[in-house]
């Protein structure tokens, strides 16, 4: 695939974020506005683990438009989207990363949207409807927020790494995840849990935080976030040094990227 061709997917994936992110906006916003509060809440594999009516609204709207747009292409959304592809390319939907965020309120939140030909990532967006904020990137194109370029920050110092991570819904699992965490915490300069994942991904490809590690994921947690922070510089691995994968990741700038893995890998148990 050419550079204009991914180019113009990227452009896809910029404007399904934005127009599902402002549904999701929109709707929160009448809900607020009635004092009903209703998001039509939900709880799925755990109590912890919500979904809301807008979830659910703003992958069928992704759904919607892309099989008018690219009907031959496969589909996968986190609230039961399974398309297969005849076209050799497939998209991976969030259409909420971060829903506890939205049930709240608080604003790192919003549609990850990403495709993929094969098993490569070529396009992403990331939309944060509260701040208005669109990370994207193309494949050998760099990454963005909004219309500026952005890259990752250079600290070479574990003990200036701000680093984000994530809990998941087993509560078993939070246990071993919140020890690991306990464990990093005396060697870095401090940590942030946003409640997204593409949030976190996007936040060090734009140097808000220098690294990002979290496991058990999905793959439509990290799709297009994982290509937005490649793109902006940031290397990538497992937790104990293999490939990256939404079941065990480590994103972070380069320059303490084997720090942190040996780090991981004496806390990681
Ligand atoms: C969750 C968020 C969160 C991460 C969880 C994910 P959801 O996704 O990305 O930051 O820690 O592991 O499941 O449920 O809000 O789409
Ligand atoms: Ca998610
Ligand atoms: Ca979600």
């Amino acid at each position: 695939m050419n550079d204009t061709e991914i180019a113009s997917f990227r452009r896809l994936c910029i404007s399904l974020a934005r127009e599902a992110g402002q549904l999701a906006l929109d709707g929160r916003r009448t809900e607020m506005a009635r004092g009903t509060n209703n998001l039509g809440t939900n709880t799925k594999s755990s109590a912890t683990d919500l979904v809301t009516r807008y979830d659910q609204a703003s992958e069928s709207w992704i759904r919607d438009r892309l099989s008018q747009e690219r009907p031959d292409d496969g589909v996968l959304g986190e609230e039961g989207t399974n398309i297969a592809s005849r076209s050799g390319l497939h998209w991976i939907i969030d259409p909420i990363d971060g829903t506890t965020n939205f049930v709240y309120g608080y604003p790192a939140w919003g549609p990850s949207v990403a495709v993929a030909q094969g098993d490569t990532v070529i396009a992403g967006a990331v939309h944060i409807p509260m701040t208005g904020e669109t990370f994207h990137a193309g494949l050998g194109l760099g990454a963005a927020q909004d219309d500026d370029p952005i890259s990752v920050n250079d600290p070479q110092e574990l003990s200036s790494v701000l680093i984000a991570t994530g809990f998941g819904y087993d509560a078993e699992h939070r246990g071993v995840q919140g020890r690991r965490v306990a464990s990093l915490l005396p060697s870095v300069r401090d940590v942030r849990r946003s409640g997204s994942a593409a949030y976190d991904l996007c936040s060090v490809a734009c140097g808000r935080v220098d690294a990002y590690f979290e496991d058990r994921l999905n793959v439509w947690d990290i799709a297009a976030g994982l290509l937005i922070a490649l793109e902006a510089g940031a290397v990538a691995n497992s937790l104990d040094g293999g490939p990256p994968a939404a079941e065990s990741i480590l994103v972070s700038t380069p320059g303490v990227h084997a720090s942190l893995l040996r780090l991981l890998a004496e806390t990681n148990h």
